[in-house]
């Protein structure tokens, strides 16, 4: 069986019900990718159903006072992630009305949706083909490949990221996307992860070189 259909299987049996799994809806898509930038899953999933529900839409969200959205914001830390999202909720409105855009082409040019961002939005919201790869999805595809090209350098990004368009389900897109991401986090998590219980383990690299605990590499030098 190939990478992706092994993904998907152990998808299918181990996922969490997210709420954000349940719409297709690229505003409440991009509203939770916004609050998991650098927040856990169980610390956003609160914030996620209020601010879905205090502003059900992007107009919601553009008419309000920034007072209210920081407020509700409040304990979760990084504001200028709240203040950049009612920024770019109100040029969304203005320039668009309700329609929050789904297409990568149009949500690149959105302030604070870069490549990772664009790619989760149109994939799960519109079935774009896009490969997402953040933090879990380098760890994971470094260890399978065994490639210690540092995630943090130019030429890392180019290579996972093209590891990971080769590896996309085109079929399912924004399922894969959702799978990679849960698998790097939950199958093959930083420190102790299930290797003995691990369904790639057969075409693993680094599992076969021994070499689990030293990827994925971080260049030393700040670039
Ligand atoms: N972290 C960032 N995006 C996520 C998603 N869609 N599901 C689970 N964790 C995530």
């Amino acid at each position: 069986m190939d990478f992706a259909k092994i993904i998907a299987n152990w998808y299918r049996a181990n996922k969490r019900d997210l709420p954000w799994r349940e719409t297709k809806d690229p505003y409440l898509i991009w509203l939770s990718e916004i609050i998991l930038q650098q927040t856990r899953v169980e610390q956003g999933l609160p914030y996620y159903y209020r601010f879905a529900e205090r502003f059900p839409t992007v107009a919601d969200l553009a008419d309000a006072d920034e007072d209210q959205v920081m407020k509700l914001w409040q304990g979760l830390g990084y504001y200028s992630r709240a203040r950049n999202m009612h920024a770019t909720a109100k040029t969304v409105y203005q320039q668009r009305g309700r329609a929050f855009p789904s297409s990568y082409s149009e949500l690149i040019r959105l302030k604070g949706i870069g490549e990772y961002t664009a790619s989760a939005i149109s994939s799960f919201a519109a079935n774009e083909a896009r490969a997402v790869v953040d933090g879990n999805v380098y760890r994971l595809l470094s260890r399978y490949s065994g490639a210690g090209i540092p995630i943090d350098t130019t030429a890392g990004k180019k290579y996972f990221s093209a590891l990971a368009a080769d590896l996309l389900d085109k079929d399912d897109p924004g399922v894969h996307n959702q799978a990679v991401m849960e698998f790097g986090a939950r199958q093959c998590r930083p420190a102790r992860p299930f290797c003995s219980a691990c369904p790639l383990a057969s075409g693993c690299a680094a599992l076969k070189e021994g070499k689990v605990g030293l990827l994925p590499v971080k260049s030393k030098r700040p670039r």
